[in-house]
């Protein structure tokens, strides 16, 4: 395997990483997946965690595989520490990296990242911002792989995203630049993803195109996914949100569209009868479970290669 560009310092966004180190990670969580005790790269080593936003699925999951490689997880409440009292990220990021071995954060504005990331000397992990969600997606190109299998060509596959251009969105296109299946994103006028990533999209040469239709965006596809009309920090727009999306909802008829061993994702948390019907997200071809599970083992790979050498 060609792994001749210097693997990235930080998982910030997919489109740091090229096609090799993307398809050597999810080697990785494999394999980490096929023996989840069986290796301890990070004996002795701690990863901090933030959170400025709820999570359940996130933080279980960075705090249980953090301590099945072998490594102790703290988590840092901002309220109790002195991030709430407006110490600078630029001093908390140089304090940190002087004892901790990793650091993952979830919070709101991209560029609070980039700054951790550019004054820390570890390695700095994004469990979510409102621009990107790169840890959800390394799982859910786990999911496909273990559906589709590992030799099927990415060029072979398609997958289209129903609703809201959001931060899973905008992850969902690096993925498709970066790897080359097609995607279809049919999102509702006045909520497609940011102009800046489609135009990178498309100087990428990427198969990703936004539509209006859900039903053109899902016809013979392999993966169908959504996500809520109202991601956090936007609760005050749930009503409007709510008029905007009525036809974006993913549900039976939708799915007969797509090809007919399609799968059906959801990062989750999901909104039954909003953005996914009942009988869609516990159907059949939904897969959201092994998807959640595998939240732990992609993220095991992206601790185990950034802040344990494997
Ligand atoms: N999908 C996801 O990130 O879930 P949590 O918000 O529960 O972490
Ligand atoms: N788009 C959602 C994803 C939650 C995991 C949000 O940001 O709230």
């Amino acid at each position: 395997m060609n792994q001749s560009a210097s693997l990235p310092n930080h998982w910030i966004t997919l489109r740091n990483w090229s096609r090799d180190h993307l398809n050597s990670l999810l080697l990785l969580a494999h394999r980490l997946k096929s023996d989840p005790l069986g290796f301890k790269p990070l004996e002795g080593k701690t990863l901090a965690m933030i959170f400025h936003k709820a999570s359940t699925r996130t933080r279980i999951s960075f705090e249980v595989g953090s301590t099945q490689l072998g490594a102790h997880p703290l988590m840092i409440s901002a309220s109790t520490s002195q991030l709430s009292r407006g110490e600078p990220v630029e001093d908390s990021a140089r304090v940190m990296s002087r004892y901790v071995d990793g650091v993952m954060i979830r919070t709101f504005d991209h560029e609070e990242l980039l700054r951790w990331a550019q004054y820390s000397s570890v390695p700095i992990i994004n469990g979510l911002t409102d621009l990107y969600h790169p840890c959800q997606i390394l799982a859910d190109l786990l999911t496909i792989q273990e559906e589709y299998g590992l030799d099927r060509p990415w060029e072979e596959l398609s997958v289209a995203w129903i609703g809201d251009g959001n931060n899973m969105a905008h992850s969902w296109i690096e993925a498709a630049i970066t790897l080359g299946f097609h995607l279809n994103l049919a999102c509702p006028e006045g909520f497609d993803p940011q102009a800046s990533i489609l135009d990178y999209a498309k100087s990428r040469g990427a198969n990703v195109e936004v539509m209006r239709s859900p039903q053109e965006a899902v016809k013979d596809v392999d993966v169908v996914t959504t996500d809520v009309w109202a991601s956090m920090g936007q609760e005050e727009e749930a009503e409007t949100r709510a008029i905007a999306f009525k036809h974006f909802m993913v549900d039976e008829d939708l799915m007969n569209i797509a090809h007919p061993e399609s799968i059906f994702l959801h990062c989750l948390p999901a909104h039954r009868g909003e953005e996914v019907s009942e009988a869609v997200l516990e159907g059949p071809q939904s897969r959201v479970w092994a998807e959640a599970e595998n939240r732990l083992h992609a993220q095991k790979a992206i601790m185990a290669r950034l802040m344990g050498g494997m």
